[in-house]
């Protein structure tokens, strides 16, 4: 069995920078190599990764290698990310393709739901991918959380998937839907509140290694896991699966019940990743920094409110607006508590006790029986 908290029985130094684009990462690796070749060591065995060289961020270690483990929960999600995998097509969507076109089939404020929700989901996993391969990775120097963020990745490109097939299902406008996050004032709002935070990420120019950046890291990947994943994408899931539970639109509701289920593994991956940077570098976690985020969850839960009222303007589905606002006070309770800072709205309850049941999701279950396939694997090989 591995052995994930060992120490390699290696000495010496590794390679020293991980200040690197990935472009000059393997020029930057030769460097260190020649350098130790030059240096006080000829023993090979110096340069091999040592763990209390891995960190989160600017660290020592060589990034190529994946082991020793020292970050086990990151590797963890991985398997258990790998474990859940699914596919859109595997979905029977033919009760959803009848009903919508079924002019008695939903009502108005029914349609209204589904098509704000595609409107804002179909483009925010777009970005939430960017985010991640364009930003996050660059930036993290631990090898296992590198390797979660890929899958998370690819599952930010499954879930992109899922929208476009239920779009292209149901006949959809799909200029206006994908539109829908420059045209939809409520999903705009969204959309223009997280941009300036991928930025920071993804600007080429940004580096870790001072305070200031470094604390501009964390504040990003506290949006992104706190209110981007684990906030604005609520109100969007009770929709549909409140709609599922009412025996509509049930290949919808089971697409976004497995993709509740990774975001809620992104939103936890996330939260540990932050906290274990924060342990990792104390000083970047100030007042200050507290009092900013606490500011911007609550702006997150206005935000996100807005959304609920725009696209619920009457009762529907035995939800209203409200419902949503103490919804939102909990679930953001819930992401201070999860990265130690006080709670925001003392007292705010569960209205929808069911959707922890949907986060809980196992793989065999199929909770709307729509799921026509099991995801299999390739054939075996063949090598005659
Ligand atoms: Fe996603
Ligand atoms: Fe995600």
């Amino acid at each position: 069995m591995l052995q994930f908290e060992e120490e390699t029985k290696s000495s010496g130094s590794g390679v020293e920078s991980s200040k690197y684009t990935p472009q000059d990462l393997l020029i930057t690796n030769e460097k260190e190599r020649t350098k130790n070749h030059d240096g006080d060591s000829s023993d090979p065995k110096s340069e091999r990764v040592r763990l209390e060289d891995k960190r989160i961020i600017n660290g020592k270690a060589d990034v190529n290698q994946l082991v020793p483990f020292k970050y086990k929960w990151a590797w963890d999600k991985y398997l258990s990310g790998c474990a859940n995998h699914w596919m859109p097509q595997e979905i029977n969507m033919s009760r959803d393709v009848e009903l919508w076109k079924n002019p008695k089939g939903l009502t108005d404020d029914e349609r209204l739901i589904v098509k704000r929700n595609l409107g804002f989901f179909s483009t925010a996993d777009s970005l939430a991918a960017n985010n991640i391969v364009l930003g996050t990775y660059r930036h993290i120097t631990a090898p296992e959380c590198r390797q979660y963020l890929l899958r998370q990745g690819f599952e930010e490109a499954i879930h992109t998937h899922a929208y476009q097939y239920i779009v292209e299902s149901l006949g959809l406008d799909e200029s206006e839907i994908f539109n829908a996050y420059k045209e939809v004032g409520s999903i705009r709002e969204k959309d223009e509140f997280l941009i300036p935070f991928i930025e920071t990420l993804t600007d080429p120019a940004f580096k870790t290694g001072t305070h200031e950046n470094d604390q501009k890291l964390l504040k990003s990947l506290i949006v992104f896991a706190c209110i981007m994943e684990g906030l604005f994408f609520y109100v969007g899931f009770v929709q549909i699966l409140a709609l599922g539970r009412q025996n509509k639109m049930t290949g919808a509701a089971e697409q976004y019940q497995y993709i509740l289920r990774d975001e809620s593994m992104h939103c936890n991956f996330g939260i540990d990743l932050i906290n274990q940077l924060k342990l990792e570098n104390p000083s970047l976690w100030t007042k200050d920094l507290k009092k900013e985020v606490t500011s911007l969850i609550k702006q997150g839960v206005e935000l996100e409110y807005r959304y609920a009222e725009d696209t619920m303007p009457r009762g529907v589905l035995g939800l209203n607006a409200p419902m949503f606002k103490e919804y939102l006070r909990y679930v953001a309770n819930r992401r201070c508590q999860q990265i130690g800072i006080e709670q925001i709205y003392e007292g705010a309850s569960n209205p929808f006790p069911w959707m922890s049941e949907m986060m809980d999701l196992k793989k065999e279950k199929n909770f709307f029986e729509t799921r026509v396939t099991e995801y299999q694997t390739g054939g075996a090989l063949n090598w005659e």
